[in-house]
């Protein structure tokens, strides 16, 4: 049986261990966890999600103070269509966030950026065309477009100086939608560097439906091989949702995967930006735990702990700060959701709202616990404490365990 370093990865001339830390935003994926994957010579990402905010956080700057403080007399009205983002300022955070990245890595590996189509920003367009400039100026080896793949995302920046050179990706759940990306952008001559394959057992997002059960990632990935076969294009297929062990990713890459795409073991890693408290719940999780909601106003079905703080909250709408759910006429569901509470129960000092969530505020608080089916695993990756607490890992350890285990082993800490 082969173990994942018998792969590699070709990009060219260049080659890679074939594993790539998935992006999770906001800032799960840290810059930390990216570096080290680069380092052991693999693909990390760091995630362009609320930018901004990482950008406070990584370098002291003030961008979402100063956004609230311009649109504080909005705060209480629920129409946010005249809240909008400075593109100078989304332009310097995502520099800030990728240059110094960039400037930190070390190893032959690869750091890409996750940008994620649905966060439209209340002017979708212009906003997509600046993240993924700013990030291709300051240095970023490859962008993965994800979640809500705009078809017209190569087209916003087939002018940019390095729109041949840096390595550029797509995130699919379906032949179809590879079709269609490739349909759509025949014009450009500029195929894809990688497809990233995700089934339906990742954490985030997921590009399937509320039937994402039905599905299974070796059988997409098969059918996304033979669509690529008979069209006669030869793109490196990463596969994506549910890989545990190294035996696992080993299968996958026999199947013919040129690498796999990995994050949900990588939640309870030191480098992983989740809070030490949230680690040590993703630890804990059991199976039925895990659920599969649609309380994301993007739309798409997303997987977390059922005991995410953030599910049921009744916050006020934070678009002043935040907004980026904010669609192109300034809607967002979740802004619906809690105006209608509000007004069925005007008096209540304090509301719940049950089928949407102010996604962006608990995502940048760390209190919607996405995450992998597979997290009810985490446990055995680990060894407890003398406390009863799970001892947290090194992202080496686990990017280690991926490359090397045979046998579905898994390598506890020493
Ligand atoms: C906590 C968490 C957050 C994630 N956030 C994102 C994201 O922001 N964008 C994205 O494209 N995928 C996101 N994903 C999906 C991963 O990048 C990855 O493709 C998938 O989870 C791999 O499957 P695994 O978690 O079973 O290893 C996230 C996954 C997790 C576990």
């Amino acid at each position: 049986m082969k173990r994942v370093d018998d792969f590699r990865l070709r990009f060219g001339k260049q080659e890679l261990v074939p594993i790539v830390i998935g992006g999770m935003g906001v800032d799960i994926s840290t810059a930390e966890l990216a570096l080290e994957a680069a380092r052991l010579g693999g693909i990390g990402h760091i995630s362009d999600a609320m930018v901004q905010t990482v950008s406070d956080t990584r370098f002291d700057t003030k961008f979402v103070s100063q956004k609230l403080k311009q649109y504080k007399a909005n705060v209480a009205s629920s129409d946010k269509s005249d809240v909008h983002f400075n593109l100078a300022v989304l332009e310097e955070a995502t520099r800030n966030h990728v240059g110094k990245t960039m400037e930190a890595k070390r190893g032959d590996g690869m750091i890409f950026i996750n940008c994620m189509e649905k966060l439209t920003m209340n002017l979708p367009r212009e906003t997509l065309r600046m993240r993924l400039t700013a990030a291709l100026d300051a240095g970023i080896d490859g962008i993965t477009l994800s979640a809500g793949l705009h078809l017209g995302s190569f087209g916003l920046i087939e002018d940019h100086p390095r729109f041949r050179d840096a390595k550029l990706g797509i995130i699919v759940s379906s032949p179809r939608a590879l079709a269609m990306f490739l349909r759509k952008n025949a014009r450009l001559n500029r195929l894809p560097d990688f497809i990233v394959v995700e089934g339906p057992l990742a954490g985030g997002h997921l590009g399937f439906g509320m039937d994402w059960a039905q599905f299974d990632l070796a059988t997409i990935m098969g059918e996304v091989l033979t669509y690529l076969k008979n069209e006669h294009l030869d793109i490196p297929v990463i596969a994506a949702g549910g890989i545990f062990t190294g035996s696992d990713a080993a299968a996958f890459l026999e199947q013919g995967a040129a690498a796999v795409q990995v994050a949900t073991r990588f939640t309870v890693t030191q480098e992983c930006g989740l809070p030490d408290k949230v680690k040590q719940e993703y630890f804990k999780a059991n199976e039925d735990d895990i659920e599969v909601n649609t309380i994301s106003p993007t739309g798409y079905p997303m997987r977390m702990i059922k005991s995410s703080p953030g599910i049921g909250a009744g916050i006020r709408p934070n678009c002043e700060a935040y907004g980026y759910l904010l669609d192109a006429n300034g809607k967002c569901s979740y802004i619906d959701a809690y105006n209608r509470e509000v007004a069925l129960h005007p008096t209540a000092k304090k509301i719940s709202v049950k089928d949407k969530t102010c996604l962006c505020t608990h995502m940048r608080n760390f209190d919607i616990w996405t995450c992998g089916q597979t997290t009810w695993r985490l446990k055995d990756t680990s060894k407890r404490l003398d406390d009863g607490s799970y001892q947290v890992l090194s992202a080496e350890h686990v990017f280690r365990d991926y490359q090397f285990s045979t046998d579905q082993k898994i390598a506890l800490p020493g």
